[in-house]
């Protein structure tokens, strides 16, 4: 739906967030996540997964939403407005909201010396370039046994998406990469766990 009708009809309670990922992806994602303590997710959009992971992860961890949430007609972000209401919903641990990209976030973790994550999702820029960048300024930054998912990584029996940039780049680089062994495949999510 596009995005003024829909913003008006979820302020009136007639439309929800919207998501991209599948129920089984969701629960996938909220199997990894929990009792983690600190997790990333580039790309939130409306809140949907940021929600569900945050509801999943440890109560005293703390999730980075990341989105450079770009300024729409209307002067502002409507998505940016829908997730913070909806990541609101979920009490648990801490929501710190990032208002870049995945990349500018995670050469900010570097500098501010942040402690490693455990527990990130990538959903953002689903060009080759743009999951390469991602990839490049995270896969560092996760301690070993911690996890990394990639939405939009791979073709389902419904969703052909073997030229898309995010499924070359999964498949040409990070499949290979021998830090990362994989341990699940839901629909169009990789979940990538690193080896010590
Ligand atoms: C597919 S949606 C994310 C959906 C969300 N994870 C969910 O399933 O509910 C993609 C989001 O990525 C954001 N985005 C685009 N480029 C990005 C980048 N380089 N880094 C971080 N986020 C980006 C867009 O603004 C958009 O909100």
């Amino acid at each position: 739906m596009r995005v003024l009708p829909h913003f008006l009809l979820w302020r009136l309670g007639l439309a929800r967030a919207e998501t991209q990922t599948t129920e089984a992806e969701r629960d996938c994602l909220a199997r990894h996540a929990a009792g983690r303590q600190r997790l990333v997710e580039i790309g939130v959009w409306h809140g949907v997964t940021t929600s569900r992971l945050r509801a999943a992860m440890a109560s005293e961890g703390q999730i980075f939403a990341v989105d450079p949430y770009p300024a729409g007609r209307l002067g502002f972000s409507a998505q940016r407005y829908i997730a913070r209401r909806e990541v609101r919903k979920s009490k648990n641990g801490h929501v710190r909201w990032l208002r870049s990209t995945g990349a500018e976030a995670g050469r900010a973790f570097v500098m501010l010396k942040e402690a490693p994550v455990d527990f990130v999702f990538i959903d953002g820029d689903h060009t080759y370039v743009g999951l390469r960048e991602d990839w490049e300024a995270w896969n560092g930054l996760v301690e070993p046994g911690g996890v990394i998912a990639l939405h939009d990584s791979r073709s389902t029996p419904e969703r052909d998406i073997e030229k898309a940039g995010s499924v070359r780049f999964t498949r040409e680089v990070i499949l290979k990469d021998p830090r990362f062994t994989e341990v699940d495949a839901v629909d169009s999510l990789t979940v990538l766990r690193r080896v010590g």
